[in-house]
């Protein structure tokens, strides 16, 4: 069974996370959820624990989950991280480890497993030039960038279906 880890961040569209959880299981993927503290401040572990039937990874302990996922032979075929809020994206960009997303993100690309993010901010954050030339950092170093849909002055994640097509395509 192909595994996905999703890292998810403080954003507000980090609710469409846990039907995006489900579908991705639909389809036959083991689903790990990864959550930083400012997402566990818009929705609670507890949901995303209930959405992919396993223990939700908040914190990164002596068990080494980030190893054992995302490094070399980890389990992890990709690490979606989505929603990816600016903070994230750019302390990725930059080699910042410190939260549990961050770690993952570090340690898949020390690996060279698959990463795709799926931005979500507002458009004035988005169009920041400093979050702009992070991800084109990203996407220099192989990270797939999830396109996504700008309206209301908001870059709105991605439809889920749309994110699961892309997984798909991505695992292909
Ligand atoms: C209700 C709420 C919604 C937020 N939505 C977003 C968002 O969509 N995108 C974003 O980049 N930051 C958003 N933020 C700000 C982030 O939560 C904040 O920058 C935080 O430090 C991100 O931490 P993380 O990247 O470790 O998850 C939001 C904050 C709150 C309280």
């Amino acid at each position: 069974m192909p595994c996905i880890v999703i890292g998810v961040c403080g954003s507000v569209a980090a609710v469409r996370i846990p039907e995006l959880v489900r579908e991705l299981k639909r389809k036959g993927f083991e689903v790990n959820c990864v959550m930083t503290e400012a997402a566990k401040g818009i929705i609670h572990p507890n949901v995303l624990e209930w959405a992919s039937e396993k223990p939700v990874i908040e914190k990164v302990t002596g068990a080494v989950e980030h190893v054992k996922l995302c490094g070399i032979g980890g389990k992890a075929d990709l690490l979606l991280i989505c929603p990816a809020t600016s903070n994230t994206i750019s302390k990725i960009a930059n080699g910042i480890d410190d939260t549990t997303v961050t770690t993952f993100a570090a340690t898949a690309l020390g690996s060279g497993k698959k990463i795709a993010i799926v931005p979500a901010m507002h458009e004035s954050m988005y169009k920041n030039p400093f979050v702009k030339e992070n991800l084109e950092k990203l996407k220099k170093a192989g990270v797939k960038i999830l396109e996504p849909k700008i309206e209301e002055n908001k870059v709105k994640l991605m439809d889920n279906e749309k994110i699961v097509q892309e997984v798909l395509r991505l695992l292909k």
